[in-house]
Protein backbone atom coordinates (compact mmCIF):
# COMPACT_ATOMS: atom_id res chain seq x y z
CA UNK A 1 0.00 0.00 0.00
CA UNK A 2 2.33 2.55 0.75
CA UNK A 3 4.40 1.92 -2.61
CA UNK A 4 1.54 2.74 -4.33
CA UNK A 5 0.62 5.85 -2.53
CA UNK A 6 4.18 6.79 -2.97
CA UNK A 7 3.54 5.78 -6.70
CA UNK A 8 0.51 8.23 -6.93
CA UNK A 9 2.36 10.93 -5.44
CA UNK A 10 5.45 10.69 -7.61
CA UNK A 11 3.07 10.68 -10.80
CA UNK A 12 1.26 13.81 -9.52
CA UNK A 13 4.97 15.82 -9.00
CA UNK A 14 5.61 14.71 -12.41
CA UNK A 15 2.06 16.14 -13.57
CA UNK A 16 2.56 19.43 -11.73
CA UNK A 17 6.21 19.91 -12.94
CA UNK A 18 5.13 18.94 -17.25
CA UNK A 19 2.17 20.94 -17.17
CA UNK A 20 4.71 24.15 -16.17
CA UNK A 21 6.43 23.24 -19.67
CA UNK A 22 2.96 23.19 -22.16
CA UNK A 23 3.27 25.87 -24.94
CA UNK A 24 1.35 24.69 -27.43
CA UNK A 25 -2.10 22.97 -27.80
CA UNK A 26 0.14 19.96 -29.27
CA UNK A 27 2.14 19.68 -26.06
CA UNK A 28 -1.13 19.87 -24.27
CA UNK A 29 -2.19 17.02 -25.96
CA UNK A 30 0.60 14.66 -25.69
CA UNK A 31 0.94 15.53 -21.66
CA UNK A 32 -2.90 14.58 -22.11
CA UNK A 33 -2.11 11.40 -23.70
CA UNK A 34 0.59 10.26 -21.59
CA UNK A 35 -1.69 10.76 -18.44
CA UNK A 36 -5.18 9.98 -19.53
CA UNK A 37 -4.83 7.43 -22.31
CA UNK A 38 -6.95 4.69 -21.97
CA UNK A 39 -4.00 2.39 -23.25
CA UNK A 40 -1.42 3.55 -21.51
CA UNK A 41 -2.14 6.59 -19.81
CA UNK A 42 -0.04 6.73 -16.40
CA UNK A 43 -3.78 6.53 -14.38
CA UNK A 44 -4.73 3.43 -16.52
CA UNK A 45 -1.79 2.07 -15.15
CA UNK A 46 -2.44 3.02 -11.55
CA UNK A 47 -5.80 1.73 -11.63
CA UNK A 48 -3.70 -1.57 -13.11
CA UNK A 49 -1.68 -1.74 -9.86
CA UNK A 50 -4.53 -1.37 -7.64
CA UNK A 51 -6.30 -4.50 -8.72
CA UNK A 52 -2.70 -6.13 -7.19
CA UNK A 53 -3.51 -4.38 -3.50
CA UNK A 54 -5.56 -6.48 -0.98
CA UNK A 55 -9.60 -5.68 -1.42
CA UNK A 56 -9.94 -3.91 1.64
CA UNK A 57 -7.19 -1.21 0.75
CA UNK A 58 -8.88 -0.69 -2.52
CA UNK A 59 -11.32 1.73 -1.53
CA UNK A 60 -9.11 4.35 -0.62
CA UNK A 61 -6.30 3.93 -3.51
CA UNK A 62 -9.12 4.04 -5.57
CA UNK A 63 -9.99 7.15 -4.14
CA UNK A 64 -6.28 8.48 -4.02
CA UNK A 65 -5.85 7.59 -8.41
CA UNK A 66 -9.48 9.55 -8.33
CA UNK A 67 -8.73 12.45 -6.66
CA UNK A 68 -5.53 12.85 -8.98
CA UNK A 69 -7.37 12.02 -12.32
CA UNK A 70 -9.57 14.71 -11.62
CA UNK A 71 -7.02 17.20 -10.62
CA UNK A 72 -5.37 16.40 -13.95
CA UNK A 73 -8.93 16.75 -16.00
CA UNK A 74 -9.71 19.72 -14.49
CA UNK A 75 -6.03 21.53 -15.51
CA UNK A 76 -5.65 20.05 -18.76
CA UNK A 77 -9.34 21.29 -19.11
CA UNK A 78 -8.48 24.88 -17.97
CA UNK A 79 -5.16 25.17 -20.30
CA UNK A 80 -7.28 24.16 -23.07
CA UNK A 81 -9.64 27.42 -22.43
CA UNK A 82 -6.69 29.89 -22.35
CA UNK A 83 -5.35 27.95 -25.57
CA UNK A 84 -8.75 28.43 -26.91
CA UNK A 85 -9.13 32.06 -25.82
CA UNK A 86 -5.51 33.46 -27.38
CA UNK A 87 -7.24 31.42 -30.60
CA UNK A 88 -9.84 33.41 -30.52
CA UNK A 89 -8.20 37.07 -30.31
CA UNK A 90 -6.19 36.03 -33.31
CA UNK A 91 -9.34 35.30 -35.26
CA UNK A 92 -10.97 38.03 -34.22
CA UNK A 93 -8.45 40.70 -35.63
CA UNK A 94 -8.51 42.28 -38.45
CA UNK A 95 -5.63 43.16 -39.82
CA UNK A 96 -7.01 45.02 -42.79
CA UNK A 97 -8.26 47.56 -40.83
CA UNK A 98 -6.22 50.74 -41.06
CA UNK A 99 -3.53 51.42 -37.95
CA UNK A 100 -3.81 54.39 -35.48
CA UNK A 101 -1.79 57.01 -36.41
CA UNK A 102 0.08 58.45 -33.95
CA UNK A 103 1.43 61.83 -34.45
CA UNK A 104 4.82 62.46 -33.49
CA UNK A 105 6.31 65.69 -32.06
CA UNK A 106 7.67 68.22 -34.71
CA UNK A 107 9.69 71.58 -34.93
CA UNK A 108 7.41 74.55 -34.97
CA UNK A 109 7.90 76.79 -38.08
CA UNK A 110 8.60 80.17 -36.91
CA UNK A 111 11.83 77.83 -35.19
CA UNK A 112 12.59 75.79 -38.64
CA UNK A 113 12.64 78.76 -40.77
CA UNK A 114 15.00 80.58 -38.06
CA UNK A 115 17.10 77.31 -38.79
CA UNK A 116 16.97 77.95 -42.18
CA UNK A 117 18.31 81.74 -42.01
CA UNK A 118 20.97 80.53 -39.29
CA UNK A 119 21.93 78.05 -41.86
CA UNK A 120 22.95 80.71 -44.50
CA UNK A 121 24.76 82.62 -41.79
CA UNK A 122 26.56 79.45 -40.83
CA UNK A 123 27.30 78.58 -44.58
CA UNK A 124 28.83 82.09 -44.33
CA UNK A 125 31.09 81.54 -41.57
CA UNK A 126 29.35 83.12 -38.61
CA UNK A 127 28.50 81.63 -34.86
CA UNK A 128 25.39 81.59 -32.89
CA UNK A 129 25.25 83.79 -29.58
CA UNK A 130 22.38 83.68 -27.20
CA UNK A 131 21.38 86.49 -24.56
CA UNK A 132 19.26 86.65 -21.55
CA UNK A 133 15.32 87.99 -22.11
CA UNK A 134 15.03 89.82 -19.15
CA UNK A 135 17.49 92.64 -19.67
CA UNK A 136 18.73 95.65 -17.48
CA UNK A 137 17.92 99.28 -19.30
CA UNK A 138 21.73 99.73 -20.05
CA UNK A 139 22.19 96.96 -22.30
CA UNK A 140 18.51 97.50 -24.20
CA UNK A 141 18.90 100.98 -24.02
CA UNK A 142 21.97 102.82 -22.17
CA UNK A 143 24.98 101.32 -23.71
CA UNK A 144 23.02 100.91 -27.56
CA UNK A 145 23.34 105.35 -27.10
CA UNK A 146 19.50 105.57 -26.31
CA UNK A 147 20.27 108.44 -24.09
CA UNK A 148 17.71 108.50 -20.90
CA UNK A 149 14.24 109.99 -21.46
CA UNK A 150 15.26 110.03 -25.68
CA UNK A 151 12.00 110.11 -27.63
CA UNK A 152 14.14 107.09 -29.64
CA UNK A 153 12.95 104.84 -26.50
CA UNK A 154 9.42 105.33 -27.92
CA UNK A 155 9.62 103.33 -30.70
CA UNK A 156 10.31 100.28 -28.71
CA UNK A 157 7.60 99.83 -26.38
CA UNK A 158 8.82 98.27 -23.37
CA UNK A 159 7.39 95.61 -21.15
CA UNK A 160 8.82 97.33 -17.51
CA UNK A 161 9.77 94.23 -14.79
CA UNK A 162 11.17 95.87 -11.29
CA UNK A 163 14.36 96.76 -10.42
CA UNK A 164 15.72 98.42 -13.47
CA UNK A 165 14.62 95.50 -15.28
CA UNK A 166 12.59 94.91 -18.71
CA UNK A 167 12.05 92.13 -21.32
CA UNK A 168 14.38 92.87 -24.02
CA UNK A 169 12.70 94.70 -27.18
CA UNK A 170 14.98 93.80 -29.35
CA UNK A 171 18.05 91.38 -29.81
CA UNK A 172 20.25 93.91 -30.26
CA UNK A 173 21.55 93.96 -26.43
CA UNK A 174 23.27 91.00 -27.21
CA UNK A 175 25.77 92.99 -29.44
CA UNK A 176 26.33 94.45 -26.67
CA UNK A 177 27.19 91.70 -24.43
CA UNK A 178 29.29 89.75 -26.89
CA UNK A 179 31.60 92.47 -27.38
CA UNK A 180 32.23 93.13 -23.78
CA UNK A 181 33.44 89.75 -23.40
CA UNK A 182 35.03 89.15 -27.09
CA UNK A 183 37.40 90.68 -28.81
CA UNK A 184 37.13 91.26 -32.60
CA UNK A 185 37.48 90.06 -35.33
CA UNK A 186 33.67 89.35 -34.18
CA UNK A 187 31.12 87.54 -36.86
CA UNK A 188 27.67 86.19 -35.20
CA UNK A 189 24.39 86.09 -35.38
CA UNK A 190 21.75 85.93 -32.66
CA UNK A 191 18.31 84.76 -32.79
CA UNK A 192 15.75 84.77 -30.06
CA UNK A 193 12.53 86.11 -28.66
CA UNK A 194 12.01 89.60 -27.43
CA UNK A 195 8.58 91.47 -26.30
CA UNK A 196 6.49 94.74 -26.85
CA UNK A 197 3.68 96.19 -25.51
CA UNK A 198 1.58 95.09 -28.64
CA UNK A 199 -2.49 94.16 -29.14
CA UNK A 200 -2.05 91.32 -31.40
CA UNK A 201 -3.43 92.03 -34.61
CA UNK A 202 -2.26 90.33 -37.60
CA UNK A 203 1.02 92.11 -37.96
CA UNK A 204 1.80 92.50 -34.78
CA UNK A 205 2.54 90.70 -31.76
CA UNK A 206 3.71 91.17 -27.60
CA UNK A 207 6.13 88.31 -28.26
CA UNK A 208 8.07 87.48 -31.53
CA UNK A 209 11.44 86.25 -32.70
CA UNK A 210 14.31 88.37 -33.99
CA UNK A 211 17.58 87.05 -35.52
CA UNK A 212 20.08 89.97 -35.49
CA UNK A 213 23.46 90.30 -37.37
CA UNK A 214 26.99 91.73 -36.03
CA UNK A 215 30.31 91.78 -37.77
CA UNK A 216 33.07 93.39 -36.22
CA UNK A 217 37.23 93.50 -37.96
CA UNK A 218 38.97 95.96 -39.39
CA UNK A 219 38.20 97.51 -42.58
CA UNK A 220 34.75 96.46 -42.44
CA UNK A 221 32.97 99.07 -44.89
CA UNK A 222 28.99 99.96 -45.96
CA UNK A 223 29.85 97.82 -49.20
CA UNK A 224 30.55 94.68 -46.46
CA UNK A 225 26.58 95.07 -45.25
CA UNK A 226 25.11 95.58 -48.86
CA UNK A 227 26.46 92.40 -50.26
CA UNK A 228 25.61 90.18 -47.19
CA UNK A 229 22.46 91.17 -46.87
CA UNK A 230 21.90 90.92 -50.75
CA UNK A 231 23.66 87.23 -50.71
CA UNK A 232 21.39 86.43 -47.42
CA UNK A 233 18.07 88.04 -48.72
CA UNK A 234 18.65 86.20 -52.67
CA UNK A 235 19.51 82.81 -50.84
CA UNK A 236 16.55 82.71 -48.92
CA UNK A 237 13.71 84.13 -50.90
CA UNK A 238 15.16 83.65 -54.64
CA UNK A 239 17.89 84.89 -56.93
CA UNK A 240 15.43 87.39 -58.62
CA UNK A 241 14.06 89.57 -55.33
CA UNK A 242 14.32 93.09 -55.77
CA UNK A 243 15.68 95.07 -52.93
CA UNK A 244 16.54 98.71 -51.69
CA UNK A 245 18.03 99.89 -48.94
CA UNK A 246 16.38 103.20 -47.63
CA UNK A 247 18.09 105.86 -45.13
CA UNK A 248 16.62 105.17 -41.81
CA UNK A 249 17.66 105.80 -38.41
CA UNK A 250 18.28 103.46 -34.93
CA UNK A 251 20.66 104.95 -32.37
CA UNK A 252 23.17 102.47 -32.36
CA UNK A 253 24.41 102.79 -35.82
CA UNK A 254 25.08 105.15 -38.38
CA UNK A 255 24.46 105.37 -41.02
CA UNK A 256 21.64 103.61 -40.94
CA UNK A 257 19.36 101.92 -43.38
CA UNK A 258 16.07 100.32 -43.56
CA UNK A 259 16.39 97.39 -46.18
CA UNK A 260 12.72 96.42 -48.65
CA UNK A 261 12.55 93.81 -50.77
CA UNK A 262 9.88 93.51 -53.46
CA UNK A 263 6.04 92.17 -52.48
CA UNK A 264 6.40 88.23 -52.81
CA UNK A 265 2.62 87.88 -53.02
CA UNK A 266 1.68 90.89 -55.98
CA UNK A 267 5.53 91.43 -56.92
CA UNK A 268 4.48 94.99 -57.35
CA UNK A 269 1.17 94.33 -59.72
CA UNK A 270 -1.43 95.07 -57.03
CA UNK A 271 -2.77 98.50 -56.33
CA UNK A 272 -4.43 97.34 -53.25
CA UNK A 273 -2.24 94.41 -52.53
CA UNK A 274 -2.91 93.61 -48.05
CA UNK A 275 0.53 93.16 -47.54
CA UNK A 276 2.67 95.73 -49.52
CA UNK A 277 -0.28 98.22 -49.36
CA UNK A 278 0.07 98.65 -53.04
CA UNK A 279 3.73 100.34 -52.69
CA UNK A 280 5.10 97.07 -54.26
CA UNK A 281 7.88 97.22 -50.96
CA UNK A 282 7.84 95.41 -47.49
CA UNK A 283 10.25 96.46 -44.82
CA UNK A 284 12.20 93.49 -44.02
CA UNK A 285 14.84 94.43 -42.19
CA UNK A 286 16.52 97.38 -39.72
CA UNK A 287 20.45 97.85 -40.48
CA UNK A 288 23.63 99.95 -40.75
CA UNK A 289 27.04 100.58 -39.32
CA UNK A 290 27.87 100.02 -35.99
CA UNK A 291 28.07 104.03 -34.68
CA UNK A 292 31.44 104.56 -32.62
CA UNK A 293 29.84 105.52 -29.42
CA UNK A 294 28.57 101.96 -29.05
CA UNK A 295 32.04 100.36 -29.70
CA UNK A 296 33.72 103.17 -27.03
CA UNK A 297 30.65 102.06 -24.30
CA UNK A 298 32.09 98.46 -24.65
CA UNK A 299 35.69 99.85 -24.81
CA UNK A 300 36.74 98.83 -28.46
CA UNK A 301 38.56 101.57 -30.23
CA UNK A 302 36.24 103.05 -33.36
CA UNK A 303 39.85 104.20 -35.02
CA UNK A 304 40.72 100.89 -35.33
CA UNK A 305 37.78 98.87 -35.60
CA UNK A 306 34.11 99.07 -37.42
CA UNK A 307 31.45 96.89 -37.94
CA UNK A 308 27.97 96.49 -39.57
CA UNK A 309 24.94 95.52 -37.65
CA UNK A 310 21.68 94.17 -39.04
CA UNK A 311 18.07 93.31 -37.09
CA UNK A 312 14.93 91.15 -38.61
CA UNK A 313 11.85 90.11 -37.31
CA UNK A 314 11.96 85.99 -38.22
CA UNK A 315 7.88 85.31 -37.61
CA UNK A 316 7.45 88.64 -39.70
CA UNK A 317 9.96 87.24 -42.79
CA UNK A 318 8.44 83.55 -42.25
CA UNK A 319 5.22 85.60 -43.01
CA UNK A 320 6.19 86.85 -46.37
CA UNK A 321 8.59 83.53 -47.18
CA UNK A 322 5.43 81.48 -46.78
CA UNK A 323 2.70 83.62 -47.71
CA UNK A 324 0.56 83.81 -44.86
CA UNK A 325 -1.75 86.70 -43.70
CA UNK A 326 -1.67 86.82 -40.11
CA UNK A 327 1.24 86.74 -37.69
CA UNK A 328 -0.98 85.12 -34.90
CA UNK A 329 -1.91 81.56 -37.05
CA UNK A 330 1.88 80.81 -35.73
CA UNK A 331 0.61 81.05 -32.05
CA UNK A 332 -2.63 79.78 -31.44
CA UNK A 333 -1.76 76.09 -31.78
CA UNK A 334 -3.85 74.90 -34.76
CA UNK A 335 -2.33 71.78 -35.77
CA UNK A 336 -4.12 72.28 -39.17
CA UNK A 337 -2.07 75.30 -39.79
CA UNK A 338 1.08 74.05 -37.75
CA UNK A 339 1.61 70.50 -39.90
CA UNK A 340 1.52 72.45 -43.42
CA UNK A 341 4.96 73.10 -43.02
CA UNK A 342 6.15 69.21 -42.06
CA UNK A 343 6.15 68.64 -45.48
CA UNK A 344 7.91 71.35 -46.72
N1 LIG B 1 16.91 96.36 -33.05
C1 LIG B 1 16.18 96.97 -34.14
C2 LIG B 1 14.70 96.78 -33.91
O1 LIG B 1 14.30 96.01 -33.09
C3 LIG B 1 16.56 96.34 -35.44
C4 LIG B 1 17.95 96.71 -35.84
C5 LIG B 1 18.19 97.83 -36.61
C6 LIG B 1 19.01 95.94 -35.44
C7 LIG B 1 19.45 98.21 -36.99
C8 LIG B 1 20.31 96.29 -35.81
C9 LIG B 1 20.49 97.43 -36.60
O2 LIG B 1 21.37 95.58 -35.44
O3 LIG B 1 21.78 97.76 -36.97
O4 LIG B 1 13.91 97.43 -34.56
Amino acid sequence: MKAFKNNVTKCRREFDKSVLQIKSEKSLQELRNHYLSRKRGQLTLLFEDLMALKPEQRPIAGQMVNELKKDIQEKLQSLKKTFKTEEEVVERTDFTLPGKVRYWGAAHPVHLFQAEIENIFISMGYSIEEGPEIETDYYNFGALNFPPHHPARDDWDTLYLKDELLLRTHTSPVQIRVMEKQKPPIKIVIPGKVYRKETPDPTHLPMFYQLEGLVVDKGITFAHLKGTLEYFLKTLFSEKIKMRFRPGFFPFTEPSAEVDIGCTVCEGKDEECRVCGGSGWIEILGSGMVDPQVFKNVNIDPEEYTGFAFGLGIDRTAMFAYQISDMRFFYENDLRFIRQFLLK
